[in-house]
């Protein structure tokens, strides 16, 4: 069950046309979440990316599309049912001219399976939506089944990165991590979580939790 909302404003015409012509240019097949396993994201591209990275809850996808620019040899998958955030990712990929990125406008948990084990180098879920009450706990995305799920799909020395602005939502996140034997934390002091990677772009809703006064963290593990 998705728990998030799918629409939200009504998109103005220019979205539209943005979100129409980036879904023909960079959307997966419907059907791609029915492919037999073993699947390689790298088939998505032309140019035989050298790494490949997926996002999952892009929001409006300031930093996939951030990431993507800068890296243009590999590829990039981001999931987001959001349809106004994957208008707005479509904007940033066609004013950009950034070619290297696949949107899969849906439960990313729909598409997971179908992919070959190792697929990815890694994999960011940065600022998830928190669901602080305990009763809603179920809905939080990080849970042990897709840690399960990523631990197959990240590849031996790949990179999870975490990040929240939320203390139920930090703490939640960092007692699934250290139940695991297949993710290492790489942290070795406090600045590790306190400093954003290099280049961090910034997202929306790390915009929001700094106009608001709350405190960001990045957690970044390693897959053993
Ligand atoms: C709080 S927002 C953060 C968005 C963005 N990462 C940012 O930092 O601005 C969380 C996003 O995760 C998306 N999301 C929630 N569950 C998801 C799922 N199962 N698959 C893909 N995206 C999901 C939501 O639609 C929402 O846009």
């Amino acid at each position: 069950m998705f728990y998030g909302r799918r629409h939200g404003r009504r998109l103005r015409p220019r979205q539209a046309e943005y979100l129409a012509r980036g879904m023909a240019a960079f959307g997966l097949p419907e059907d791609t979440s029915l492919t037999a396993d073993g699947l390689d994201p790298r088939g998505f591209f032309d140019h035989a990316p050298d790494q490949m990275f997926l996002e999952i809850g892009f929001g409006g996808g300031e930093h996939l599309a951030a990431r993507a620019e800068e890296n243009p040899n590999a590829g990039y998958l981001g999931a987001e049912p959001f349809m106004n955030g994957v208008a707005s990712l479509c904007r940033h990929l066609i004013e950009r001219k950034i070619t290297n990125t696949r949107i899969w406008p849906e439960d990313v948990r729909l598409l997971l399976p179908g992919f070959q084990k190792a697929s990815f180098d890694g994999v960011f879920v940065l600022f998830p939506d928190p669901w602080p009450k305990t009763r809603h706990q179920d809905r939080r995305i990080i849970q042990p089944l897709m840690l399960d799920e990523l631990a197959r799909l990240i590849r031996p020395g790949g990179e999870l990165l975490l990040a929240s602005d939320e203390p139920k939502a930090k703490t939640w996140m960092m007692e699934q991590m250290m139940r695991r034997d297949d993710f290492t934390w790489t942290a070795g002091r406090a600045r590790d979580w306190r400093t954003p990677p290099a280049g961090w772009p910034g997202t929306r809703y790390m915009a929001k939790a700094d106009r608001e006064g709350r405190v960001s963290n990045w957690f970044l593990f390693k897959r053993i």
